[in-house]
């Protein structure tokens, strides 16, 4: 097994990965003590590894099964309050624990409530998806949706554990596997140089799900970020450059529909966008963008924006993103392998004449 601190002195906690770990006994002792939990899941993911969970939990333990539609709509204020609701009338207190088993949305959701119950309860992570075990379980992030915007309300609030089990991914639909691997390619670009010879040697491994390369992929993915977050757990600094290809990424996903491109899908031509500024100002070779643009290519993403989007719609949306601070633009763009910064930008007709070159209308 693959043990991953995250450094937050009385926040820390373990990243725990390896196959198999939703059938191995072991794996009772990662879980914190309590007399009660709640497992929060969706019926599709419930359907699969509700009882391997259950199983993991105290014989004695009082256990509560939580199921939310399966949908990127239950971040809502309507299910926070209806899990509240649920636990309250349980009798939940500080010292029972709340483990979200599921992808994304399931563990956005558990940590808000976790977080605000009693101003906090135990909270485990058992991420199911490729995107949730390499990005959205490790870090604190929690929230759920506004009518004006994604993940407006929501707070940091730290897991006691994160357990992940790359055997989970075969039961994941291939869309998402894709979608999961594009923040995957992101990390390449942030921290570390040799990953993305890693990636580029290790692709065709990772596309026919071989275990032990999908473990050390998503091992080494919590590394970067658990190093990121432990620098800057509240994103007052470093930690912003994981939003490499996300100001892009957001337009994309805002203006085109929630739905139509998944996350992934909309940073992955994010981050293709943000390269290619990156090359036409000089800030980066271009070997790296064509680099970039053929893993892309392999893990079935997408490099074009879809169309009909408009390009000043998209520019608009862009400015509105919470992620920008200042009246500018705040784009992280890649220097190579490695290496990003966070650069404020305010030539709008750059902008718009590279999303028209990558498909936008004019
Ligand atoms: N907190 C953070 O730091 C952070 C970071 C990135 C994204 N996010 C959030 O994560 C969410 C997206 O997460 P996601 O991509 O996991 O989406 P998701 O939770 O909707 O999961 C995608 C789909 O895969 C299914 N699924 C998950 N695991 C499965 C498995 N093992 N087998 C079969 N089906 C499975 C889900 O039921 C769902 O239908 C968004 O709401 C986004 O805002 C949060």
């Amino acid at each position: 097994m693959t043990s991953v601190p995250v450094e937050l002195g009385d926040n820390s906690y373990q990243i725990n990965i390896i196959a198999n770990l939703l059938s191995s006994d072991e794996t009772s002792q990662l879980i914190p003590k309590s007399h009660q939990y709640a497992i929060i899941s969706n019926q599709q993911i419930a359907d699969l590894y509700l009882s391997s969970v259950k199983k993991l939990l105290p014989d004695e333990a009082a256990v509560t099964v939580l199921l939310i539609p399966d949908t990127e709509q239950s971040k809502s204020l309507t299910e926070f309050s209806r899990l509240h609701d649920a636990l309250l009338e349980a009798k939940f207190n500080r010292s029972s624990t709340i483990i979200a088993l599921g992808g994304g949305v399931v563990g956005d959701l558990s940590g808000f409530v976790a977080a605000t119950l009693h101003r906090g309860c135990n909270f485990v992570q058992i991420p199911t998806s490729l995107l949730a075990q390499v990005d959205s379980s490790v870090g604190g992030k929690t929230a759920i949706n506004h009518s004006s915007g994604k993940n407006l309300i929501g707070s940091f609030y730290q897991p006691k554990v994160v357990l992940i089990d790359p055997q989970t991914l075969k039961t994941l639909d291939s869309r998402q596997f894709s979608a999961g691997m594009a923040e995957v390619i992101k990390y390449a670009f942030i921290e570390d140089s040799d990953f993305l010879l890693w990636l580029e040697e290790n692709k065709k491994a990772i596309s026919d799900f071989e275990l032990p390369v999908l473990e050390q992929m998503i091992a080494h993915c919590c590394r970067i970020k658990a190093a990121v977050v432990s620098a800057d757990e509240k994103e007052k600094g470093q930690r912003v450059l994981l939003n490499f290809g996300h100001t892009f990424g957001h337009a994309l996903e805002n203006i085109s529909g929630y739905g139509v491109l998944l996350h992934g899908e909309a940073v992955s031509i994010g981050m293709l966008l943000a390269a290619k500024l990156s090359v036409t100002h000089n800030l980066m070779e271009s070997q790296f963008l064509q680099r970039l643009e053929q893993l892309l290519v392999h893990f079935n993403l997408p490099t074009t924006i879809p169309n009909n989007l408009d390009a000043k719609e998209l520019l608009a949306s862009m400015y509105r993103d919470k992620k920008n601070l200042s009246n500018n633009l705040q784009l992280i763009l890649p220097h190579g392998p490695g290496h990003t910064e966070s650069q404020n930008w305010d030539a709008d007709e750059t902008i718009i004449n590279l999303l028209v070159e990558f498909g936008a209308d004019k």
